[in-house]
């Protein structure tokens, strides 16, 4: 069948054209792909009967198939991606998943019903609260370096705050200290100021470490930082921000806030604050009795030149507080442990509906 023009050459190129074209999936274009090329295939056929063409014109037909061997694989391989193409999208359209739909209600208490954990919740409504009073949330390491976590933050080698913190130390680095994973959230402050120019208003919510293990102390457990940094920032704007969220926080219009003066390296002056509560009931913003919440105080001046601030230009306060213990004051829980031990009758208990974020208009 071979003509000295090469028609049967055209024929195949044209019929293999033209079964690809309507070739409508990767099956079809398959079989096109072997009738061409396989082992029986027809160009196989061809290339094969090569040897019986007359040596005169064995080169020009050798070159002329070889020419259409070439055509015909790119044109094969150009139709498989064009289909995959299609198939992929056929499939994208097909399994099309809407991820704003809300979720079909399911029965409430069934283990279908996922929930919000009580820690999570608790960071949620105090962004809330801190967020309308124009902080931002800022997050730091986990392992930090030994001077951004007590160095920097003017708790100096031998200082007797370093035992206080019962300190996870990590073998030692390059520079022969030993990292440690954070004892408080305070060294995100050192961060903050020294990568953002202030004025700053920052929390920063996050995972701490001490090695002390009780029904009111976990290994793990949370802290939020607060950081500010004006010109002229006061011990009044510490108080006021301070009372404004545990009353927020804690929903009691009038709790009583006391400041009592206290000592940590890295404030001055410092000062606990404390909440009113009743001992024997427990109930909060009623009794006798003072509750201890969160440290804070005005940011030392050695603290802001560490960071290459000028304490005689910027000011400002910190305040860090523990984030399991607010939690379980409002919540009238007497342990901690169980906020880490996975117990579902216990987390099912406590956690918080995903579709209902805490809102400050609603009260959080
Ligand atoms: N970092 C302190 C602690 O863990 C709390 C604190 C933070 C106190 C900021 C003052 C200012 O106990």
């Amino acid at each position: 069948m071979t003509t000295a023009g090469g028609e049967d050459l055209e024929a195949l190129r044209r019929e293999t054209e033209a079964a690809l074209a309507a070739a409508a999936d990767l099956r079809a274009w398959d079989a096109v792909r072997v009738a061409t090329l396989g082992r029986s295939g027809r160009l196989t056929a061809l290339l094969k009967g090569l040897g019986q063409v007359p040596a005169e014109r064995r080169k020009e037909r050798g070159a002329a198939l070889n020419r259409l061997k070439a055509e015909l694989e790119a044109a094969i391989e150009a139709r498989r991606l064009a289909l995959e193409q299609a198939e992929l999208e056929a499939r994208l359209k097909a399994e099309r998943l809407d991820v704003t739909l809300p979720p079909r209600p399911t029965a409430p208490g069934t283990a279908a019903e996922g929930g919000i954990h009580p820690i999570s919740r608790t960071v949620e409504e105090l962004t809330a609260i801190f967020g309308a009073m124009g902080f931002a949330v800022v997050e730091g390491p986990d392992i930090e370096s030994d001077w951004h976590n007590f160095g920097a933050l003017n708790i100096p080698e031998h200082h007797p705050a370093r035992q206080d913190h019962d300190t996870f130390y990590l073998p030692p680095g390059p520079d022969g200290r030993r990292p440690v994973l954070r004892t408080h959230t305070s060294p995100v402050q050192i961060r903050t100021m020294l990568t953002q120019a202030p004025p700053i208003r920052a929390i920063v919510p996050g995972r701490t470490y001490r090695a002390d293990h009780d029904a009111t102390h976990s290994p793990m457990f949370h802290q939020v930082e607060g950081l500010v940094i004006d010109r002229a920032i006061t011990l009044g704007h510490l108080k006021g921000c301070l009372i404004d969220f545990l009353r927020a926080f804690f929903g009691i219009r009038d709790l009583p806030v006391r400041f009592r003066a206290s000592y940590f390296p890295f404030t001055e002056p410092s000062m606990e604050v404390d909440i009113s509560w009743n001992r024997r009931t427990g109930e909060l913003g009623k009794g006798e009795d003072w509750l201890e919440i969160l440290g804070s105080g005005m940011v030392h001046p050695k603290v802001l030149a560490n960071c290459g601030l000028d304490p005689r230009v910027w000011q400002g306060f910190a305040f860090g507080m523990g984030i399991e213990r607010i939690a379980m004051l409002k919540q009238g829980m007497t342990d901690l442990r169980p906020f880490f031990e996975s117990d579902v009758r216990w987390l099912r208990h406590y956690r918080a509906d995903p579709l209902s974020p805490p809102s400050l208009a609603e009260g959080v």
